[in-house]
């Protein structure tokens, strides 16, 4: 694996040079993802959870993240996740309070983010952020989000799409 330094305070821009690292070739998406989840924990304050949901074709079911012990399955339009899934949309709850239909694993949640993530133009799961600090997520977080999703969806094409193992 490439030398990845781990900083808990760490910029975005130190971050993305890190996740093209993490990222080979050679790693299969399940891997990958499980690596992806580990340096943006480990990297960023104020979160408290970080994970994929992978849809089976019928429900979101919990893959590789960080954090405590969540759900293991979401249906499509329940909560954050099922609501960013079925849109296909990023969503930002500044306070999960607020949210109808919120899905609290950790009661120490405060606010959220999920990102769709694609496999090409199909929407295949979501990575979700959770962080117990109020209105934690501003415009550079859902960038550096959305690439490390992006930098994921390129990964995906080069397994042919394949997230889970086959
Ligand atoms: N809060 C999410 C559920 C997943 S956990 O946060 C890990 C939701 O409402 O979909």
């Amino acid at each position: 694996m490439s030398e990845v330094i781990i900083r808990p305070d760490a910029s975005h821009e130190d971050i993305v040079p890190q996740l093209h690292a993490l990222i080979e070739d050679s790693d299969p998406p399940l891997t990958v993802m499980a690596n992806v989840a580990s340096l943006l924990y480990w990297s960023m304050e104020g979160i408290n959870w970080i994970g994929f949901y992978l849809f089976d074709g019928r429900v979101l079911r919990l893959g590789p993240f960080h954090g405590k012990p969540a759900c293991s399955e979401i249906a499509p339009g329940k909560g954050v996740c099922g609501t960013a899934f079925a849109e296909n949309r990023m969503v930002n709850v500044p306070d999960v309070a607020d949210f109808p239909g919120h899905i609290a694993c950790d009661a120490a949640s405060r606010s959220e983010l999920v990102v769709p993530l694609l496999v090409g133009s199909e929407i295949r799961g979501v990575l979700d952020v959770d962080s117990p600090v109020h209105n934690r997520f501003g415009i550079a977080d859902e960038r550096l989000f959305r690439t490390a999703v992006d930098l994921l969806t390129e990964h995906f094409a080069k397994w042919e799409g394949r997230i889970f193992p086959s």
